[in-house]
């Protein structure tokens, strides 16, 4: 089986906190815009970045907004139908998502991101009350120097009085 290489795309705040009561505890334009452009990315023509998301995720992306366009919307859940529309796959466990993403007719239609097995997080420098957490980086992920990466966002910027930066962390594997 061909390597799958996964990328994470996530913000946190201080606490390491991503949502709360099943949405996202705050609103930054361009933060949305980075995660736009990173998960959309520049694949070459006939090919896409597939998405993978949680059904709560799933459940609390407006309406209009589904699916995200010029990406493959991959949803892991038990419970929701197969074949729910506006999604172009529904896969109940990691396994079946990995045997999904490694048949051939996916193999040739999904983009293989240059951003290989990364960490990418917003870090809002700020507090709020979440009910759901990022599960903490321990020492086996190495923050990257982020001016290597043409297409992150650099330095510190403020939206709504709230500050934020994009860190890019990479899995240490061991040799
Ligand atoms: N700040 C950020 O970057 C960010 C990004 C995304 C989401 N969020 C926020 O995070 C919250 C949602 O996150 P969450 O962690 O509570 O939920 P989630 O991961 O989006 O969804 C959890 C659901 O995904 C399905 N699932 C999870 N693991 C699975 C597995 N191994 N196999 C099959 N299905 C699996 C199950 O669906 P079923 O119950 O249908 O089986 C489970 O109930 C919301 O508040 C959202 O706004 C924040």
């Amino acid at each position: 089986m061909k390597n799958i290489e996964i990328h994470s795309l996530a913000a946190c705040c201080n606490s390491w906190g991503i949502g709360v009561n099943g949405s996202l505890p705050w609103r930054l334009r361009k933060e949305m815009a980075w995660f736009t452009k990173a998960s959309t990315g520049s694949p070459p023509r006939g090919k896409k970045n597939a998405v993978v998301m949680g059904r709560k995720n799933w459940d609390s992306i407006p309406k209009s907004f589904k699916p995200m366009i010029n990406r493959y919307n991959i949803v892991m859940s038990r419970t929701l139908l197969l074949n729910t529309p506006e999604a172009d796959a529904v896969v109940r466990s990691f396994e079946d998502l990995i045997q999904l993403l490694s048949c051939e007719q996916w193999q040739n239609t999904i983009h293989e991101s240059p951003y290989c097995g990364k960490v990418y997080l917003t870090r809002v420098m700020a507090d709020f009350k979440c009910d759901t957490c990022f599960p903490k980086l321990d020492e086996t992920f190495k923050l990257l120097p982020t001016d290597q990466f043409d297409n992150v966002p650099q330095g510190v910027h403020e939206e709504n009085g709230i500050k934020w930066k994009v860190e890019v962390y990479q899995k240490h594997k061991p040799s």
